[in-house]
Protein backbone atom coordinates (compact mmCIF):
# COMPACT_ATOMS: atom_id res chain seq x y z
CA UNK A 1 0.00 0.00 0.00
CA UNK A 2 1.53 3.07 -1.14
CA UNK A 3 0.34 5.25 1.96
CA UNK A 4 1.35 3.59 4.39
CA UNK A 5 3.80 5.07 6.88
CA UNK A 6 7.27 4.30 5.91
CA UNK A 7 10.12 3.09 9.00
CA UNK A 8 10.75 6.26 10.87
CA UNK A 9 14.39 7.33 9.50
CA UNK A 10 16.27 9.80 9.04
CA UNK A 11 15.73 13.18 8.05
CA UNK A 12 18.62 15.91 7.42
CA UNK A 13 19.57 16.99 11.40
CA UNK A 14 18.92 21.04 11.24
CA UNK A 15 22.03 22.48 10.46
CA UNK A 16 23.04 26.17 11.29
CA UNK A 17 22.02 28.41 8.38
CA UNK A 18 21.05 32.08 8.17
CA UNK A 19 17.86 31.21 8.24
CA UNK A 20 18.05 29.70 11.74
CA UNK A 21 15.11 30.41 14.10
CA UNK A 22 14.86 29.90 17.96
CA UNK A 23 14.53 26.42 18.54
CA UNK A 24 10.58 25.90 20.30
CA UNK A 25 10.07 24.51 23.70
CA UNK A 26 8.08 20.99 23.49
CA UNK A 27 4.66 22.20 25.60
CA UNK A 28 4.90 25.23 23.37
CA UNK A 29 4.96 22.70 20.58
CA UNK A 30 2.64 20.67 22.14
CA UNK A 31 -0.18 23.58 22.26
CA UNK A 32 0.68 24.51 18.56
CA UNK A 33 -0.28 21.35 17.43
CA UNK A 34 -3.45 20.81 19.08
CA UNK A 35 -4.32 24.40 18.01
CA UNK A 36 -3.59 23.65 14.48
CA UNK A 37 -5.34 20.25 14.93
CA UNK A 38 -8.66 21.57 16.46
CA UNK A 39 -8.70 24.77 13.74
CA UNK A 40 -8.60 21.94 11.24
CA UNK A 41 -11.51 20.14 12.43
CA UNK A 42 -13.54 23.32 12.57
CA UNK A 43 -12.53 24.00 8.92
CA UNK A 44 -13.78 20.39 8.24
CA UNK A 45 -16.96 20.30 10.14
CA UNK A 46 -18.26 23.78 8.84
CA UNK A 47 -17.13 22.74 4.81
CA UNK A 48 -18.90 19.13 5.72
CA UNK A 49 -21.91 20.05 7.34
CA UNK A 50 -23.08 22.76 5.48
CA UNK A 51 -24.34 20.24 2.61
CA UNK A 52 -26.52 17.38 2.92
CA UNK A 53 -25.81 14.07 2.50
CA UNK A 54 -26.92 13.22 -1.22
CA UNK A 55 -24.41 16.30 -2.28
CA UNK A 56 -21.50 14.71 0.22
CA UNK A 57 -21.88 11.99 -1.59
CA UNK A 58 -22.31 12.90 -4.87
CA UNK A 59 -19.34 14.25 -7.72
CA UNK A 60 -19.37 17.80 -8.36
CA UNK A 61 -16.99 17.41 -10.93
CA UNK A 62 -14.50 14.76 -12.39
CA UNK A 63 -11.95 16.60 -10.88
CA UNK A 64 -12.85 16.15 -7.16
CA UNK A 65 -13.73 13.32 -5.26
CA UNK A 66 -16.63 13.35 -3.39
CA UNK A 67 -16.53 15.59 0.05
CA UNK A 68 -17.22 12.51 2.35
CA UNK A 69 -13.86 10.80 0.70
CA UNK A 70 -12.23 13.56 2.02
CA UNK A 71 -13.39 13.53 5.35
CA UNK A 72 -13.16 10.06 5.78
CA UNK A 73 -9.52 10.12 3.93
CA UNK A 74 -8.53 12.88 6.31
CA UNK A 75 -9.30 10.03 9.62
CA UNK A 76 -7.60 7.82 7.91
CA UNK A 77 -4.21 9.73 7.36
CA UNK A 78 -4.43 10.78 10.91
CA UNK A 79 -4.76 6.91 11.96
CA UNK A 80 -2.10 5.80 9.71
CA UNK A 81 0.32 8.61 10.81
CA UNK A 82 -0.51 9.55 14.53
CA UNK A 83 -2.22 6.16 15.78
CA UNK A 84 -0.22 3.49 13.70
CA UNK A 85 3.24 5.21 13.02
CA UNK A 86 4.01 7.63 15.84
CA UNK A 87 2.26 4.88 18.54
CA UNK A 88 2.08 1.92 16.92
CA UNK A 89 -1.18 1.08 17.23
CA UNK A 90 -3.20 -1.66 15.00
CA UNK A 91 -5.45 -0.29 12.21
CA UNK A 92 -8.62 0.44 13.47
CA UNK A 93 -10.64 -1.01 9.99
CA UNK A 94 -7.61 -2.48 7.98
CA UNK A 95 -10.57 -3.15 5.42
CA UNK A 96 -10.92 1.02 4.76
CA UNK A 97 -7.46 1.93 4.03
CA UNK A 98 -7.29 0.87 0.37
CA UNK A 99 -10.48 2.65 -0.29
CA UNK A 100 -8.84 6.32 1.02
CA UNK A 101 -5.81 5.77 -0.42
CA UNK A 102 -5.13 8.47 -3.11
CA UNK A 103 -3.14 6.39 -5.37
CA UNK A 104 -4.84 3.43 -5.46
CA UNK A 105 -8.02 5.26 -7.20
CA UNK A 106 -7.98 8.44 -9.21
CA UNK A 107 -10.72 11.15 -8.03
CA UNK A 108 -13.10 10.24 -11.25
CA UNK A 109 -13.37 6.82 -9.77
CA UNK A 110 -14.08 7.47 -6.14
CA UNK A 111 -17.78 7.86 -6.40
CA UNK A 112 -18.13 4.31 -7.34
CA UNK A 113 -15.80 2.55 -4.54
CA UNK A 114 -18.31 1.17 -1.10
CA UNK A 115 -16.63 4.86 0.69
CA UNK A 116 -18.10 4.85 4.36
CA UNK A 117 -21.54 6.78 3.99
CA UNK A 118 -21.17 10.58 5.84
CA UNK A 119 -22.31 9.14 9.22
CA UNK A 120 -19.70 6.28 9.36
CA UNK A 121 -17.27 8.86 8.10
CA UNK A 122 -17.67 11.40 10.72
CA UNK A 123 -17.43 8.59 13.72
CA UNK A 124 -14.70 7.12 12.05
CA UNK A 125 -13.21 10.59 11.41
CA UNK A 126 -13.93 11.86 15.27
CA UNK A 127 -12.54 8.28 16.75
CA UNK A 128 -9.33 8.96 15.16
CA UNK A 129 -9.11 12.04 16.43
CA UNK A 130 -10.36 11.57 20.36
CA UNK A 131 -7.44 8.75 20.34
CA UNK A 132 -4.50 10.94 18.62
CA UNK A 133 -5.48 13.92 20.96
CA UNK A 134 -4.52 11.62 23.96
CA UNK A 135 -1.85 9.84 21.71
CA UNK A 136 -0.56 14.27 21.55
CA UNK A 137 -1.16 14.07 25.41
CA UNK A 138 1.30 11.84 26.11
CA UNK A 139 4.29 12.35 23.34
CA UNK A 140 7.46 12.96 23.99
CA UNK A 141 8.15 15.23 21.20
CA UNK A 142 11.79 13.80 21.15
CA UNK A 143 14.49 14.49 18.72
CA UNK A 144 15.71 11.23 17.97
CA UNK A 145 13.15 10.06 16.38
CA UNK A 146 12.51 12.06 13.08
CA UNK A 147 8.53 11.63 13.48
CA UNK A 148 8.18 13.58 16.84
CA UNK A 149 11.10 16.26 16.54
CA UNK A 150 9.32 19.74 17.05
CA UNK A 151 5.40 17.54 17.05
CA UNK A 152 6.43 16.96 13.27
CA UNK A 153 3.80 14.01 12.67
CA UNK A 154 1.30 16.64 14.29
CA UNK A 155 1.53 19.27 12.03
CA UNK A 156 1.87 17.52 9.28
CA UNK A 157 -1.68 15.47 9.73
CA UNK A 158 -2.38 19.65 10.67
CA UNK A 159 -1.35 20.23 7.29
CA UNK A 160 -2.75 17.86 5.65
CA UNK A 161 -6.31 18.27 7.07
CA UNK A 162 -5.70 21.94 5.76
CA UNK A 163 -4.78 20.67 2.43
CA UNK A 164 -7.95 19.06 1.95
CA UNK A 165 -10.13 21.74 3.39
CA UNK A 166 -8.91 24.25 0.41
CA UNK A 167 -9.48 20.67 -1.66
CA UNK A 168 -12.74 20.74 -0.41
CA UNK A 169 -13.77 24.24 -0.75
CA UNK A 170 -12.45 24.26 -4.15
CA UNK A 171 -15.43 21.30 -4.37
CA UNK A 172 -17.64 23.69 -2.87
CA UNK A 173 -16.87 26.29 -5.91
CA UNK A 174 -17.71 23.81 -8.53
CA UNK A 175 -20.80 23.15 -7.36
CA UNK A 176 -24.33 24.00 -8.76
CA UNK A 177 -26.68 25.37 -6.75
CA UNK A 178 -27.50 28.64 -4.16
CA UNK A 179 -24.67 29.84 -1.98
CA UNK A 180 -24.09 27.90 1.12
CA UNK A 181 -20.83 29.39 2.55
CA UNK A 182 -20.41 33.28 3.42
CA UNK A 183 -18.20 35.44 4.70
CA UNK A 184 -17.05 39.09 5.06
CA UNK A 185 -15.45 41.12 2.10
CA UNK A 186 -11.82 41.36 2.63
CA UNK A 187 -11.00 44.67 4.53
CA UNK A 188 -10.50 48.18 2.48
CA UNK A 189 -6.43 48.78 1.76
CA UNK A 190 -4.68 50.61 4.01
CA UNK A 191 -3.23 52.80 1.61
CA UNK A 192 -3.31 53.68 -2.01
CA UNK A 193 -0.50 50.45 -3.27
CA UNK A 194 2.57 50.32 -4.18
CA UNK A 195 4.54 52.85 -5.02
CA UNK A 196 5.58 51.12 -8.47
CA UNK A 197 4.37 48.52 -10.30
CA UNK A 198 6.75 46.23 -10.63
CA UNK A 199 10.90 46.53 -8.53
CA UNK A 200 13.93 45.39 -9.47
CA UNK A 201 15.43 42.29 -7.36
CA UNK A 202 19.34 43.08 -7.68
CA UNK A 203 21.73 39.89 -8.85
CA UNK A 204 23.49 37.83 -6.17
CA UNK A 205 23.05 35.00 -4.17
CA UNK A 206 20.22 34.50 -1.54
CA UNK A 207 18.91 31.37 0.61
CA UNK A 208 16.00 29.26 -0.61
CA UNK A 209 14.31 26.74 0.88
CA UNK A 210 14.79 25.50 4.72
CA UNK A 211 16.52 23.15 7.63
CA UNK A 212 15.47 25.21 10.80
CA UNK A 213 11.13 25.44 9.82
CA UNK A 214 9.80 23.03 12.40
CA UNK A 215 7.25 21.70 10.24
CA UNK A 216 8.40 22.42 7.05
CA UNK A 217 7.87 19.25 4.29
CA UNK A 218 10.41 17.72 2.83
CA UNK A 219 10.39 19.44 -0.31
CA UNK A 220 10.76 22.42 0.97
CA UNK A 221 14.32 21.23 2.49
CA UNK A 222 16.83 21.95 3.00
CA UNK A 223 18.10 25.13 2.67
CA UNK A 224 20.79 25.70 0.07
CA UNK A 225 22.29 29.33 -1.44
CA UNK A 226 20.96 29.97 -4.89
CA UNK A 227 22.50 32.92 -6.99
CA UNK A 228 19.63 34.52 -8.72
CA UNK A 229 20.29 37.28 -11.55
CA UNK A 230 19.02 40.85 -11.73
CA UNK A 231 14.98 40.58 -12.17
CA UNK A 232 12.09 43.00 -12.19
CA UNK A 233 9.02 41.71 -10.88
CA UNK A 234 5.27 43.02 -10.35
CA UNK A 235 4.47 44.14 -6.56
CA UNK A 236 0.88 42.80 -7.13
CA UNK A 237 -0.88 39.63 -8.82
CA UNK A 238 -2.45 40.19 -12.25
CA UNK A 239 -5.43 41.90 -12.04
CA UNK A 240 -9.09 40.51 -13.83
CA UNK A 241 -8.75 43.97 -15.14
CA UNK A 242 -5.86 43.68 -16.39
CA UNK A 243 -6.52 39.84 -17.42
CA UNK A 244 -9.32 41.29 -19.27
CA UNK A 245 -7.57 43.30 -21.70
CA UNK A 246 -5.77 40.24 -22.62
CA UNK A 247 -9.35 38.46 -23.24
CA UNK A 248 -10.45 41.64 -25.29
CA UNK A 249 -7.04 41.88 -27.32
CA UNK A 250 -8.04 38.44 -28.70
CA UNK A 251 -5.90 36.71 -26.38
CA UNK A 252 -7.21 33.43 -26.75
CA UNK A 253 -7.80 33.51 -30.67
CA UNK A 254 -4.21 34.25 -31.36
CA UNK A 255 -1.91 30.98 -31.67
CA UNK A 256 1.05 33.48 -30.86
CA UNK A 257 0.81 34.16 -27.35
CA UNK A 258 0.38 30.54 -26.50
CA UNK A 259 2.83 27.38 -26.28
CA UNK A 260 2.18 24.56 -28.51
CA UNK A 261 0.21 22.37 -25.55
CA UNK A 262 -1.17 25.65 -24.48
CA UNK A 263 -2.99 26.32 -27.88
CA UNK A 264 -3.93 22.83 -28.20
CA UNK A 265 -5.93 23.16 -24.44
CA UNK A 266 -7.61 26.11 -25.95
CA UNK A 267 -8.91 25.06 -29.43
CA UNK A 268 -9.89 21.27 -27.57
CA UNK A 269 -12.06 23.20 -24.80
CA UNK A 270 -12.54 26.44 -26.82
CA UNK A 271 -11.00 28.40 -23.90
CA UNK A 272 -12.20 32.32 -24.31
CA UNK A 273 -11.66 33.37 -20.45
CA UNK A 274 -10.81 32.14 -16.68
CA UNK A 275 -12.52 29.18 -15.33
CA UNK A 276 -15.94 30.29 -13.91
CA UNK A 277 -16.43 33.37 -16.31
CA UNK A 278 -18.64 34.28 -18.98
CA UNK A 279 -20.05 36.55 -20.79
CA UNK A 280 -24.11 38.33 -20.28
CA UNK A 281 -25.47 41.02 -22.79
CA UNK A 282 -21.77 42.19 -23.37
CA UNK A 283 -20.86 42.46 -20.00
CA UNK A 284 -18.07 39.99 -18.20
CA UNK A 285 -19.69 38.13 -15.16
CA UNK A 286 -17.99 35.42 -12.95
CA UNK A 287 -19.94 32.95 -10.80
CA UNK A 288 -17.85 32.31 -7.44
CA UNK A 289 -19.31 30.31 -4.57
CA UNK A 290 -23.40 30.19 -5.83
CA UNK A 291 -23.31 33.92 -6.57
CA UNK A 292 -23.08 36.04 -10.17
CA UNK A 293 -21.14 39.28 -10.45
CA UNK A 294 -19.66 41.42 -12.79
CA UNK A 295 -15.91 40.55 -13.14
CA UNK A 296 -14.11 42.60 -10.25
CA UNK A 297 -11.33 44.74 -12.21
CA UNK A 298 -9.36 45.06 -9.42
CA UNK A 299 -8.83 42.23 -8.10
CA UNK A 300 -5.92 39.11 -8.66
CA UNK A 301 -7.28 37.26 -11.37
CA UNK A 302 -8.12 33.43 -9.77
CA UNK A 303 -8.77 30.02 -11.90
CA UNK A 304 -6.24 30.44 -15.30
CA UNK A 305 -3.97 27.55 -15.71
CA UNK A 306 -0.14 27.59 -16.09
CA UNK A 307 -0.92 27.76 -19.70
CA UNK A 308 -2.73 30.76 -19.52
CA UNK A 309 -0.64 32.91 -17.50
CA UNK A 310 2.34 31.81 -19.73
CA UNK A 311 0.56 33.18 -22.94
CA UNK A 312 -0.67 36.20 -20.85
CA UNK A 313 2.37 37.27 -19.76
CA UNK A 314 4.33 36.68 -23.11
CA UNK A 315 1.39 39.22 -24.74
CA UNK A 316 2.14 41.87 -22.13
CA UNK A 317 5.90 41.37 -22.96
CA UNK A 318 6.65 39.90 -19.65
CA UNK A 319 7.31 36.26 -18.57
CA UNK A 320 6.57 34.52 -15.28
CA UNK A 321 8.92 34.52 -12.54
CA UNK A 322 10.94 31.24 -11.99
CA UNK A 323 10.28 29.70 -8.42
CA UNK A 324 14.07 31.05 -7.15
CA UNK A 325 12.73 34.44 -8.21
CA UNK A 326 9.89 34.39 -6.93
CA UNK A 327 11.25 33.30 -2.96
CA UNK A 328 13.83 35.68 -3.47
CA UNK A 329 11.25 38.68 -4.13
CA UNK A 330 9.40 37.03 -0.91
CA UNK A 331 12.24 36.31 1.41
CA UNK A 332 15.36 38.06 0.85
CA UNK A 333 16.02 40.60 2.82
CA UNK A 334 19.11 42.86 1.25
CA UNK A 335 20.11 44.85 4.72
CA UNK A 336 20.82 41.51 6.37
CA UNK A 337 21.40 39.45 3.95
CA UNK A 338 19.19 36.56 4.94
CA UNK A 339 15.98 35.29 4.00
CA UNK A 340 12.96 35.98 6.14
CA UNK A 341 10.26 33.09 7.15
CA UNK A 342 7.34 35.16 5.34
CA UNK A 343 7.51 38.48 3.32
CA UNK A 344 6.82 40.76 6.10
CA UNK A 345 9.96 38.53 8.65
CA UNK A 346 9.51 35.76 10.46
CA UNK A 347 6.21 36.03 12.64
CA UNK A 348 3.53 34.07 12.27
CA UNK A 349 0.61 35.82 9.56
CA UNK A 350 -1.63 37.75 11.17
CA UNK A 351 -4.99 39.22 9.57
CA UNK A 352 -3.60 42.54 8.95
CA UNK A 353 -0.55 40.69 6.92
CA UNK A 354 -2.29 38.25 4.81
CA UNK A 355 -5.98 37.07 3.52
CA UNK A 356 -5.40 33.38 4.35
CA UNK A 357 -7.74 30.18 5.89
CA UNK A 358 -11.01 31.15 4.28
CA UNK A 359 -12.09 33.82 6.18
CA UNK A 360 -12.79 35.85 3.62
CA UNK A 361 -13.83 33.68 0.22
CA UNK A 362 -12.42 35.83 -1.94
CA UNK A 363 -8.80 37.68 -2.52
CA UNK A 364 -8.25 41.19 -1.49
CA UNK A 365 -7.63 43.93 -4.58
CA UNK A 366 -4.66 44.10 -5.96
CA UNK A 367 -1.97 46.62 -3.51
CA UNK A 368 -3.91 45.64 -0.46
CA UNK A 369 -2.13 44.17 2.72
CA UNK A 370 0.33 47.25 2.92
CA UNK A 371 1.78 45.02 6.33
CA UNK A 372 2.75 42.07 5.06
CA UNK A 373 4.83 43.49 2.13
CA UNK A 374 8.35 41.91 1.60
CA UNK A 375 11.39 43.65 2.76
CA UNK A 376 12.10 44.88 -1.35
CA UNK A 377 7.89 46.50 -1.42
CA UNK A 378 6.47 43.33 -3.07
CA UNK A 379 2.88 42.80 -1.66
CA UNK A 380 0.30 39.83 -1.18
CA UNK A 381 3.24 37.23 -1.91
CA UNK A 382 1.57 35.04 0.74
CA UNK A 383 -2.53 34.67 0.59
CA UNK A 384 -4.73 36.17 -1.56
CA UNK A 385 -4.11 33.70 -4.85
CA UNK A 386 -1.78 30.67 -5.58
CA UNK A 387 1.42 32.06 -7.76
CA UNK A 388 1.64 30.10 -11.04
CA UNK A 389 5.75 30.18 -11.84
CA UNK A 390 7.72 29.24 -14.77
CA UNK A 391 9.32 26.33 -12.86
CA UNK A 392 8.81 22.44 -12.98
CA UNK A 393 8.39 20.56 -9.82
CA UNK A 394 12.16 19.36 -8.87
CA UNK A 395 13.54 18.59 -5.65
CA UNK A 396 16.06 20.61 -4.23
CA UNK A 397 20.27 19.65 -3.95
CA UNK A 398 20.00 17.27 -1.20
CA UNK A 399 16.51 16.35 -1.30
CA UNK A 400 15.09 13.17 0.95
CA UNK A 401 11.58 12.46 1.28
CA UNK A 402 10.44 12.26 4.17
CA UNK A 403 8.46 10.29 5.97
CA UNK A 404 6.82 9.30 2.46
CA UNK A 405 7.63 9.39 -1.36
CA UNK A 406 4.36 10.07 -2.44
CA UNK A 407 3.78 13.30 -0.36
CA UNK A 408 6.50 14.78 -3.10
CA UNK A 409 9.14 12.48 -5.08
CA UNK A 410 6.46 11.06 -7.07
CA UNK A 411 5.22 14.58 -8.32
CA UNK A 412 8.97 15.72 -8.91
CA UNK A 413 9.47 16.12 -12.57
CA UNK A 414 8.38 18.37 -15.71
CA UNK A 415 4.67 16.92 -15.79
CA UNK A 416 3.66 19.88 -12.85
CA UNK A 417 4.67 23.29 -12.30
CA UNK A 418 4.91 24.83 -9.03
CA UNK A 419 2.84 27.52 -7.75
CA UNK A 420 3.71 29.50 -4.34
CA UNK A 421 2.42 31.79 -2.03
CA UNK A 422 -1.02 30.69 -0.88
CA UNK A 423 -4.62 31.66 -1.33
CA UNK A 424 -6.97 33.02 0.77
CA UNK A 425 -8.55 29.23 1.13
CA UNK A 426 -5.30 28.08 2.26
CA UNK A 427 -4.93 28.18 6.46
CA UNK A 428 -1.66 29.91 7.92
CA UNK A 429 -0.23 26.32 9.33
CA UNK A 430 0.26 25.18 5.15
CA UNK A 431 1.69 28.11 3.98
CA UNK A 432 5.16 29.81 4.44
CA UNK A 433 8.05 31.40 2.74
CA UNK A 434 9.03 28.20 1.92
CA UNK A 435 5.77 26.74 0.99
CA UNK A 436 5.50 24.88 -2.41
CA UNK A 437 2.51 23.48 -4.18
CA UNK A 438 2.37 22.48 -7.50
CA UNK A 439 -0.26 21.03 -10.30
CA UNK A 440 -0.59 20.11 -13.66
CA UNK A 441 -0.28 23.11 -15.93
CA UNK A 442 -3.57 22.34 -17.13
CA UNK A 443 -5.69 22.69 -14.31
CA UNK A 444 -7.88 25.71 -13.37
CA UNK A 445 -10.17 25.01 -10.82
CA UNK A 446 -7.63 25.39 -8.49
CA UNK A 447 -7.24 28.86 -6.11
CA UNK A 448 -4.80 30.08 -9.20
CA UNK A 449 -3.79 33.56 -10.33
CA UNK A 450 0.00 34.77 -11.21
CA UNK A 451 2.59 37.95 -11.31
CA UNK A 452 5.00 38.50 -13.89
CA UNK A 453 8.60 38.97 -13.89
CA UNK A 454 11.20 39.91 -17.22
CA UNK A 455 15.12 40.31 -16.95
CA UNK A 456 16.65 43.56 -15.63
C1 LIG B 1 0.37 19.70 -2.25
C2 LIG B 1 -1.87 20.36 -2.77
C3 LIG B 1 -0.55 19.18 -4.42
O1 LIG B 1 -3.72 17.99 -2.66
O2 LIG B 1 -2.60 16.89 -4.15
C4 LIG B 1 -2.99 16.13 0.14
C5 LIG B 1 -1.49 17.91 -0.96
N1 LIG B 1 -1.04 15.45 -0.52
N2 LIG B 1 -2.88 14.82 0.42
C6 LIG B 1 -2.68 17.58 -3.12
C7 LIG B 1 -1.85 16.53 -0.46
C8 LIG B 1 -1.71 14.39 0.03
C9 LIG B 1 -1.35 17.96 -2.46
N3 LIG B 1 -0.86 19.29 -2.95
FE1 LIG C 1 -4.39 13.57 1.18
Amino acid sequence: MTHSPAPDTSRPAPSAGPDRTKPMDTERLRERALAALLAARERTTLLTDSVDDHELTAQHSPLMSPLVWDLAHIGNQEELWLLRAVAGREAMRPEIDGLYDAFQHPRATRPSLPLLPPAEARSYTAEVRDRALDVLDGAVLRDDRPLLRSGFAFGMIAQHEQQHDETMLITHQLRSGPAVLTAPKPPAPTDAGPSSPEVLVEGGPFTMGTSTEPWALDNECPAHVRDVPAFFIDTTPVTCGAYLRFVEDGGYAQQRWWTPEGWTMVREHELTAPLFWYRDAGQWLRRRFGVTEPVPEREPVLHVSWYEADAYARWAGRRLPSEAEWEKAARHDPASGRSRRYPWGDEDPAPERANLGQRHLRPAPAGAYAAGQSALGVRQLIGDVWEWTASDFLPYPGFSAFPYREYSEVFFGPAHKVLRGGSFAVDPVACRGTFRNWDLPVRRQIFSGFRTARDA
